[in-house]
């Protein structure tokens, strides 16, 4: 909570406390408006004073309007406090987010992060706002209308008054009830945001599976499950409101019983006594908003609890506060004895060392799961090393900022996001800057240019989630577009060319053979074109580097290189033998 203060409300102060003048002028002129009733009541009923008449009912509109525009003051300004803490909020939880380091993101569903952006900040929001409102209006207006009561007739307000805590205590109970329910909520919100985004993504699989029904179970449990739990947090709500009518019943009752009583035994004059009962009866509904003020709040903090909670992760890789920016002089990379697992005592890679001279071309080859993009994931910092380390042109990846160390490398990875935007902009990702003629360039050289100029709106086209469809193929070739434009001497390609058919994929690699020129390259190869275009060969096998050499050392040495061009490469090698040799048919 004194977080929350500190920092969420302290740069809203000023508004705040103007709010706070509009609801007190609110509880003046509430308490005004019950403290008239007497004169109304004495000097025009009763007294008949017709001069007085005209001088209260103009004391009466004119606190009504106070109480109006006092109101609309304070609401305006509320709304306007509310919305800042959200807004600022989310600006500070995304700028958080952004720190964090890439396994975060995928330890973490997105559905639960989403969840954080939207339910938890409005709760953090209605709790300062209802705190607010409650402690300035309806709380200052209480004080006003037991004054009035107190002033009217002190017996009569000792009677309200004693009633009014008796009535907070079983309501404060419910608000810790609330808060339990409320934590339970978010989670499993969380958990059906997670599963909707799933399925809907994945709406492929759910129908070639025929997973329809099941997944429909799921989510009707997760739903249900949301379902009794804020059906449960609104029963332990409205439980307050039947406390508080009970209870301002039996305060009534008494007052009307014992202050009847007095007026007709002339100890009291009707005016107070209708005085009084309006104070009274004003008196309800701040109560009762005062008294709900804990369930809402009590929602709100463990709202709050979760986001601080987030804030409060730090990222477990950061730039060093001395990091430097990286001279690149030729752009070699090396491994040194690097070990490193994702989860403890499970090793993805062991004493790991090799090296990837500046300006040439290393392919890393090996079975799945042998630890080949684990090795492309640690040398932009995605994750660190265990042991070991890893060098550029000679400086540890760790003493460098992240800037300098993502900027100097380009990285084609196995899956390929493309932002909801224009192809253009999803080429120039990285360089907003960059001239349309090297968009086009890019484009052209990663055999991408002809498929975009017949899209409907060319460059302009949207794609991405809700635009134009492309296929794995045309993803790639823009990803290999995008990596060109950046134009970084350290080329990293995770099986770029995987997804392209025979054809683009011919366009795609004379491209790219172009592109490693003068570049240091580090591929996983998957193809036999590439591994053969490279100058040197890195087996991985169960996060070990178990052979090197060239194709043809590697093939002699008959280990576990010629296994897998048996199984992996033969066929290509076949079939390129048989191109060639038709080629060369057709030639003659
Ligand atoms: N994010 C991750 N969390 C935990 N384990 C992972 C993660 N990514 C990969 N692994 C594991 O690390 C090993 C190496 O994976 P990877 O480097 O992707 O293999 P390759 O690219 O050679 O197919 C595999 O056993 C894989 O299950
Ligand atoms: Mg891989």
């Amino acid at each position: 909570m004194s977080r929350l203060a500190r920092e969420s409300i302290r740069p809203y102060v000023g508004w705040i406390v103007a709010a706070i003048i509009c609801m007190a002028l609110v509880a003046a002129a509430t308490a005004a408006s019950a403290w008239l009733m007497k004169p109304v009541i004495n000097d025009v009923f009763f007294a008949k004073n017709e001069e007085l008449l005209w001088l209260i009912s103009g004391a009466v509109f004119v606190t009504f309007a106070i109480k109006g525009l006092a109101n609309y003051g304070q609401s305006v300004l509320m709304s306007y406090v509310g919305q800042r803490i959200i807004t600022d909020t989310q600006h500070r939880l995304y700028a958080h987010l952004m720190r964090m380091e890439l396994g975060f993101f995928h330890d973490m569903p997105t559905g639960n992060l989403i969840s954080r952006f939207t339910i938890d900040i409005n709760m953090m929001r209605a709790a300062v706002s209802n705190a607010l409102t409650g402690l300035g209006k309806d709380f200052l207006s209480l004080i006003g209308l037991v004054g009035v009561m107190f002033w009217q007739d002190w017996q009569l307000g000792l009677i309200a008054f004693v009633v009014f805590p008796i009535a907070v205590i079983p309501i404060a109970r419910l608000g810790k009830r609330m808060r339990k329910v409320t934590v339970n909520t978010q989670e499993e919100m969380g958990q059906f945001t997670t599963l909707l985004e799933q399925t809907f993504q994945g709406a492929r699989v759910v129908k070639s599976y025929g997973m329809e029904e099941y997944e429909k179970s799921r989510v009707r449990a997760i739903a249900e499950r949301v379902f009794s739990l804020v059906f449960k947090a609104a029963r332990v709500r409205s439980l307050a409101s039947p406390i508080m009518e009970s209870l301002g019943g039996v305060a009534i009752t008494l007052v009307i019983a014992y202050g009847g009583f007095r007026v007709i035994h002339d100890s009291m004059d009707p005016g107070s006594f209708f005085s009084f009962i309006t104070a009274l009866l004003l008196a309800y509904e701040p109560m009762k908003r005062l008294a709900n003020l804990n369930a809402t709040l009590q929602e709100g903090l463990a709202g709050a609890q979760r986001l601080f909670e987030l804030l409060d992760r730090e990222p477990t890789i950061q730039e060093k506060p001395d990091a430097q920016a990286l001279t690149i002089t030729g752009g070699g990379v090396k491994l040194e004895d690097v070990r490193f697992s994702y989860v403890t005592d499970q090793a993805a890679l062991s004493d790991m060392s090799f090296e990837v001279p500046a300006g040439k071309t290393v392919a890393l080859v090996g079975p799945s799961g042998a630890g080949k993009s684990t090795i492309l994931n640690l040398i932009p910092r995605f994750y660190d090393v265990g042991n070991g380390r890893i060098t550029i042109d000679g400086t540890d990846v760790r003493d460098a900022t992240f800037e300098s160390l993502r900027g100097c490398m380009a990285l084609v990875s196995q899956e390929i996001t493309l932002f909801d935007d224009t192809v253009r902009a999803n080429i120039a990702y990285g360089r907003p800057e960059a001239a349309e003629e090297e968009i086009i360039e890019a484009a052209k050289n990663a055999a991408a240019h002809d498929f975009i100029m017949e899209m409907p709106d060319g460059y302009d086209t949207y794609v991405g989630e809700r635009g134009t469809k492309v296929s794995g193929g045309q993803r790639q070739r823009l990803a290999i577009a995008r990596a060109m434009l950046k134009n970084a001497p350290i080329l990293l390609l995770d099986e770029a060319t995987s997804a392209l058919d025979t054809e683009s994929e011919r366009h795609v690699q004379s491209a790219l053979t172009k592109l490693m020129q003068g570049r240091t390259t580090l591929v996983i190869a998957h193809r036999l074109s590439t591994v053969m275009d490279a100058d040197l060969i890195h087996v991985i096998d169960r996060g070990k580097l178990v052979e090197s050499g060239s194709h043809t050392e590697l093939i002699a040495h008959d280990g576990i290189y010629a296994r897998l061009y048996q199984l992996q490469f033969r066929d290509e090698d076949q079939q390129q033998a048989a191109n060639d040799v038709q080629a060369a048919a057709g030639g003659a």
